[in-house]
């Protein structure tokens, strides 16, 4: 199979759908890979690097779109890539249709085979291609926030991990999933005392088994979020309740009993966010501050991180990329269940239901 790895051009993304280890691996099983020239500088990886992986680099998003099976990439397709897409073409990357119906008439009108990273779905209901980009933000929430703290920035004035003499701060994480179980584990490693809230007993009951002392677990509910404001210095928001919008478990009146310069780290705000106060922020503007609480809100969080979020999803997306080249997409969803549920439109046909719902559409009669 021809595949091509194009540039992304999403304004400031600069992530790549294939590293040069990738490229060595779909070499090796005889496919051809074509490179837009600079695709990975973003994330430290050079048009050499892939030349010596044995990439052909092409010097045209054009081209690269021109000549190849199948497109792997990170993030969805923006407008201007539209008309480069084929008929038949497998298209590999983020797509998140539901949040936009311009792309989902867009790709349906291509034909081509669309194959979304968030929904390739394990038996278990966990999304494989989604768990390293959580663990990236849970913790990079605890190196944000610990910045946050400092007093120049408007923060608290507290160090996470204290000295010899000086209590540590205080972290609290809503959300004992993978946000939260990577930003707990940041914060015990830099001698924070930590404690986490879920409602779910088997996360807590597996926090409780695998953290040290200083991690402390307790249910998720109003009062217990009441109390412990007052007296952390560092909140992470890791919510999920999947397909919905996130609970706000701080409301806005909460923010009175937090000191002034407490730090909030909403992860969940690609979500709508689990604070009240949240709104989604960027990376050139990362905080704003309500009642003297400092909010951190950055919607893309891995995007500041681009060398270890490629390398994170690269290396659970690779499998599924050799696959589908060794075995076409027919083949290669019909042996693998996990990568079907990834398949959202196929040669114009919505084929995820949730797509069709999101939209209202009335579903094709079989
Ligand atoms: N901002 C970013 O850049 C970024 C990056 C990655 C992920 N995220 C987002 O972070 C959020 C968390 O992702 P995840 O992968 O950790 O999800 P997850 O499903 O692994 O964990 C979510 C946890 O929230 C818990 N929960 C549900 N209701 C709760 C409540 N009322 N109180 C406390 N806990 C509750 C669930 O039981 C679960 O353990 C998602 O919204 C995800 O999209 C954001």
């Amino acid at each position: 199979m021809i595949v091509g790895v194009p540039k992304e051009i999403k304004n400031n993304e600069s992530r790549v759908g294939m590293t040069p280890a990738g490229v060595f691996e779909l070499v090796k099983n005889n496919h051809t890979v074509y490179v837009q020239s600079g695709a990975g500088e973003g994330s430290g990886f050079f048009n050499q690097d892939y030349q010596r992986a044995g990439a052909t680099i092409l010097d045209t998003i054009g081209q690269v779109y021109a000549m190849s099976d199948m497109i792997v990439k990170v993030k969805e397709p923006i407008a201007q890539e539209y008309s480069l897409i084929q008929k038949g073409q497998i298209v590999f990357t983020y797509f998140h249709f539901a949040s936009s119906e311009a792309l989902t008439q867009a790709m349906i009108q291509s034909k081509s085979i669309c194959i979304a990273y968030e929904t390739v779905e394990d038996s278990d209901g966990s999304l494989p291609l989604l768990t390293p980009m959580s663990e990236v933000a849970g913790r990079m929430a605890i190196q944000q926030g610990a910045k946050y703290l400092e007093k120049p920035v408007k923060g608290k004035g507290v160090l996470l991990g204290g000295v010899p003499g000086v209590s540590p701060g205080r972290v609290l994480v809503l959300g004992a999933g993978t946000v939260g179980i990577q930003a707990a584990k940041m914060a015990a490693g830099l001698g924070a005392q930590v404690t986490i809230l879920d409602v779910n007993m088997k996360k807590l009951r597996y926090v409780n088994d695998i953290m040290p002392s200083h991690v402390i677990t307790e249910f998720s509910n109003e009062f217990n979020i009441r109390k412990h404001i007052k007296t952390h210095d560092l909140i992470i928001g890791g919510v999920l309740l999947k397909g919905a919008k996130a609970p706000n478990l701080i409301t806005r009146d909460m923010l009175k009993d937090m000191h002034p310069g407490t730090v909030i780290v909403d992860v969940a705000v690609d979500q709508g966010g689990c604070v009240e106060t949240t709104k989604p922020t960027t990376h050139e503007n990362p905080t704003y501050i309500i009642d003297d609480v400092v909010h951190y809100c950055v919607a893309n969080m891995p995007g500041a991180v681009p060398y270890t979020s490629t390398v994170a999803l690269t290396n659970v997306t690779l499998p599924y990329v050799l696959k589908l080249a060794n075995m076409g997409w027919r083949s290669a969803c019909n042996l693998d269940k996990s990568l079907a549920k990834g398949l959202n439109i196929v040669e114009g046909e919505v084929v995820y239901k949730e797509i069709i719902e999101a939209f209202h559409w009335e579903p094709a009669v079989a």
